[in-house]
């Protein structure tokens, strides 16, 4: 952290939720539509073609964007990532990002995508203020990845977009993997020997019950620790500190020097205790946690004219009474029903 963001933290208008934990990280998704149809995020049967998505005149502009983002910046936020849906659906993301690049007093802007069309606009991204960008890629081998995206995804478009990335000069890539029982998990170490040495960090994402449509069962998450045995079978490992604190993935080095790779393990070992992560939605709604059931409307204040005072006093009030912990409480929460879909809030 450095020293701008630590009195950012300390200072007027930094605010606390009810587990004392700050807000740092905003992750703003910019549009609820996707070109892939991956079964266990939208699986293609509930969203065919006739599926209604939120309708363009929903979405916040890059203005309004800009401007929630600004208030945030004042209340402790110093990160932004862009998600989806896809967020290259987008026409007007690069202006988006230009937009949030503007702002002062943000540490990082970094963008998740599943790579079927960045590599065109990556050079555009990159001048446009975009520092980072992580790209999804569930499985090497194609029949596996056609069905991890529902019939949509192609492996070399995106590990072109992969190089492309790292052609204009984001630092660094990142690779996330969801990995299934019985689906992709057998294709882990491909992943692993494909990016090693290239400085691509590939994290492993256990397999989250987001959303209500996936037909999560707990028999189907690859537990970290298991993967992390394997790999590190056949390439010695050793854990590193986190970059940061409430950095979600765990990280570990390959003791030959080759890189690091790291676990997102949200079902086996949960991270709400740091969780500083707050969820916009494209039409404007804000969500304290990924299960969230519902967002608070921040769009109708900001169309009303309403000014960054009371817009702030908003935000504080909804940050102040957050108390989210899903992933601790899984086991009693779980069969609470209303959650927010994933392609909504970007994961
Ligand atoms: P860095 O900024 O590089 O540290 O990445 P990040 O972890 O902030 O972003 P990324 O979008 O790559 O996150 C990876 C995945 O971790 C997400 O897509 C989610 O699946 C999962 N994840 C991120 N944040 C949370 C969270 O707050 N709760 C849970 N349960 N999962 C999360
Ligand atoms: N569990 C874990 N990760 C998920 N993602 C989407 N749905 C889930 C889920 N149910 C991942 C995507 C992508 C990232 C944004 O979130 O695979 O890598
Ligand atoms: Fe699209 Fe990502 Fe959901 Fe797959 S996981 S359907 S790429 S938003
Ligand atoms: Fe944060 Fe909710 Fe994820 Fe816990 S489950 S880490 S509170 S987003």
């Amino acid at each position: 952290m450095t020293n701008g963001s630590v009195k950012r933290w300390q200072g007027e208008g930094a605010v606390r939720d009810r587990l004392n934990r700050p807000v740092r990280d905003l992750r703003i998704s910019v549009i609820d539509r996707c070109n892939f149809r991956c079964p266990y995020c939208m699986p293609e049967d509930v969203y065919g073609d006739e599926h209604a998505f939120m309708p363009r005149s929903e979405w916040l502009t890059a203005g309004e964007i800009k401007r929630i983002a600004s208030l945030f910046l004042q209340l402790g936020v110093t990160k932004f990532r862009l998600t989806g849906g896809e967020p290259l659906l987008r026409r007007d993301l690069v202006e988006i990002v230009a937009a949030l690049a503007e702002l002062p007093g943000a540490d990082d802007l970094a963008l998740t995508t599943n790579g079927s069309l960045l590599a065109r606009r990556a050079k555009e991204l990159k001048s446009a203020g975009l520092k980072r960008v992580t790209v999804s890629l569930d499985s090497l081998d194609d029949a596996t990845f056609k069905m991890m995206s529902g019939g949509r995804g192609d492996v070399a478009t995106v590990l072109g977009a992969i190089e492309t990335a790292r052609e204009v000069g984001f630092s660094p890539v990142k690779v996330n993997v969801m990995v299934q029982r019985g689906k992709n998990e057998e294709g882990v170490l491909d992943l692993v020997e494909r990016f090693r040495g290239t400085g691509v960090i590939v994290r492993f994402i256990e397999y989250m019950d987001v959303g209500t449509l996936n037909g999560w069962r707990r028999e189907d998450v690859v537990p970290s620790k298991e993967l992390v045995e394997k790999i590190g079978a056949r390439w010695p490992l050793e854990p590193l500190d986190k970059n940061y604190r409430g950095e979600v993935a765990e990280r570990y080095r390959f003791v030959d020097g080759a890189g690091e790779i790291g676990f997102i393990s949200s079902v086996s070992n949960p991270f709400c205790g740091d969780c500083h992560r707050a969820r916009l939605s494209a039409d404007g709604k804000l969500y304290t946690c990924l299960f969230a059931a519902n967002g608070t409307d921040l769009r109708t204040p900001l169309r009303a004219g309403a000014s960054d005072a009371e817009l702030i006093g908003l935000l504080q009030n909804v940050w102040r009474s957050r108390a989210d912990r899903y992933s601790e409480l899984r086991a009693e929460l779980r069969a609470r029903r209303e959650r927010v879909e994933m392609y909504r809030i970007g994961g």
